[in-house]
């Protein structure tokens, strides 16, 4: 039997080379397709109203929030799933984190969501928990973070990450960013990242 050559979609088929390519190119173009609207809709590009860019002292907090690596346990966003609504309230939507930068999202839960949990519980009940978690909820595993009610926040540090976040989109104004250091004295890494918690999801009625 005479060996016959590949023709039409043989070709493609006994190639690698050229299946690899073409499948790079499928993928590519249906993920542009996926991405590139959220870019331009108003949904995904404008802040929810009533959502502000975050205070001097919640962005200290929120870069605690990050440095301790917090999002190793607690995501930020509720799915729109009824036994999820029922437990955090609202679902996320994309309008309150368009000044959240990195956002904050995840889905790694050794802990619950904290999307909503700005105004849940008093000041005094974070800074116990943070202090010894087992002080408030006796059976929890979460670490004590102890160190952060002794440290100052670091003021000198926040004009210069203001306005990189200001490049991105994040509307400071320059006596917003001139203050930052004064509206931030004094202040523990404890307080920061309380009055940062205490802010999430609070912007949505
Ligand atoms: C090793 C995993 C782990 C890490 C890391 C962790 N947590 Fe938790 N967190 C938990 C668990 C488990 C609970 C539930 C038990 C409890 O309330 O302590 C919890 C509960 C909480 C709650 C109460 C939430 C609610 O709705 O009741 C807050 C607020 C919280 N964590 C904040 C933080 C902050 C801020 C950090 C970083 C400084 C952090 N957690 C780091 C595991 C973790």
């Amino acid at each position: 039997m005479a060996q016959q050559k590949p023709t039409g979609h043989e070709k493609i088929e006994t190639n690698n080379f050229l299946m690899i390519v073409l499948i790079l190119l499928v993928l590519l173009v249906g993920g542009l397709v996926e991405i590139v609207p959220l870019f331009f809709q108003k949904s995904t590009t404008q802040p929810l109203e009533g959502v502000k860019p975050y205070t001097a002292l919640q962005l200290a907090g929120r870069d605690v929030y990050i440095r301790e690596g917090c999002y190793n346990c607690h995501s930020q966003m509720i799915r729109p799933f009824r036994a999820e609504t029922l437990r955090y309230g609202h679902y996320s939507v994309a309008g309150e984190s368009v000044y959240d930068h990195p956002f904050q999202w995840g889905s790694k839960r050794t802990g619950p969501d904290l999307a909503r949990v700005g105004g849940r519980y008093s000041d005094e009940w974070h800074r116990i928990h943070l202090n010894n978690p087992r002080d408030m909820v006796p059976e929890s595993n979460m670490p004590a973070y102890p160190w952060l009610g002794k440290n100052l926040v670091d003021a000198e540090s926040l004009p210069t990450h203001m306005k990189a976040l200001r490049v991105v989109g994040v509307p400071y104004t320059d006596e917003q960013i001139a203050q930052a250091p004064a509206d931030v004295k004094g202040k523990t890494e404890l307080d920061a990242l309380i009055a940062f918690l205490q802010v999430l999801g609070t912007a949505l009625k």
